[in-house]
């Protein structure tokens, strides 16, 4: 079984591609930008050091710090889709930030034409379809939020397929955001939130009355709500679950109590996704493995998730069917 789910065609709708920064490659590129890189970033094996939802946020920022131009975009880029690949990840979107590229004196353009020639790289030598979201970040403020959308719609590329929110969700209202998300939606932007990852069911609620979105990143917790998930699938809501995420933040104590099993029976569209894979000590591959070993999620199932993420991405319609018939033949 375990050999046929590394098999199995999978679909990534959530990571974020500053949080895909593995330790080595920080210290790679840091050098070579003569950045320096405070070394009480990692622990004692090298790996990320944080301790809560805030540390990581600040190890996140200060990981990506070492990037300084557009071809560390590029290089993140083809790493991220090379290790994906590597685990038969058929179509990958991530999350990009401007803002992170911003502090890193790395212009708008600059991100984007990196991360398009890590992907037309990616894609050249491993096969693998890679789309980009944008995302702004929850902390910095809706007006930082309008500001990347508006950079977003003015600057279009075929490979930006939608728009999105990270960061901290304790930080505003979502209403707050409904400008940011309108001014992508009616460019045509498909949209996805963080929302119910540490706040509870009442900010999926707040997500699905005001923002114009299609995906909920995380949504766990609208586990605690029987309305809010009749809610979801009666809207076709789709939820980007990443499981080892969940654990190594503490938002379930352990496999018993994580809602995936809950929400594949109540008939809702999930996917299953890494989020920061290296902060998080997992990737695509395994967090399929992971749901099959420790909640009983079969080959039939883990398939069927692959669907419904290959549906619910923001591809366009003849990339979808493509990569949907190449997991149905599976
Ligand atoms: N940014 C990167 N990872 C995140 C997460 N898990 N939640 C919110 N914002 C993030
Ligand atoms: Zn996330």
């Amino acid at each position: 079984m375990l050999s046929q789910i590394s098999q199995l065609p999978k679909i990534e709708l959530h990571s974020h591609l500053e949080g895909t920064l593995k330790p080595e490659l920080v210290n790679v590129i840091a050098k070579r930008n003569g950045i320096h890189v405070d070394q009480n970033l990692f622990d004692s094996q090298g790996e990320y050091a944080w301790t809560d939802f805030a540390s990581f946020l600040s190890a996140y920022d200060a990981a990506s710090s070492c990037l300084k131009n557009g071809n560390d975009y590029r290089d993140i880029t083809y790493e991220y889709f090379k290790s994906c690949a590597s685990e038969n990840v058929i179509y990958a979107e991530t999350f990009i930030s401007p803002d992170h590229a911003a502090d890193c004196g790395i212009t708008y353009d600059d991100m984007i034409s990196g991360c398009v020639q890590g992907i037309d790289d990616a894609e050249r030598d491993f096969g693998i379809i890679g789309r980009i979201i944008v995302t702004c970040v929850r902390h910095l403020g809706p007006q930082q939020g309008v500001n990347v959308a508006k950079q977003m719609v003015d600057n279009p590329h075929p490979y930006i397929v939608g728009f999105g929110m990270g960061g901290d969700e304790n930080a505003f209202t979502l209403e707050d955001y409904a400008p940011a998300f309108n001014i992508a939606a009616e460019a045509g932007y498909p949209c996805t939130v963080h929302a119910g990852e540490l706040c509870g069911p009442e900010s999926v609620w707040d997500a699905i009355n005001f923002l114009p979105i299609r995906r909920i990143g995380h949504g766990v917790n609208s586990i605690l709500d029987a309305k809010l998930l009749d809610e979801l699938v009666k809207r076709k809501i789709h939820l980007e679950i990443c499981p080892g995420s969940n654990l190594s933040l503490s938002i379930f104590a352990d496999w018993d109590s994580h809602p995936l099993p809950s929400f594949i029976s109540k008939g809702i569209s999930v996917s299953l996704n890494s989020d920061d894979p290296p902060f998080f000590h997992t990737s695509v591959g395994l967090e399929y493995i992971n749901s099959a070993k420790h909640m009983n999620i079969s080959l039939e199932k883990l398939k069927n998730i692959s669907l419904m993420a290959m549906d619910a991405s923001f591809a366009d319609a003849d990339t979808k069917s493509r990569l949907m018939n190449k997991i149905i033949e599976f």
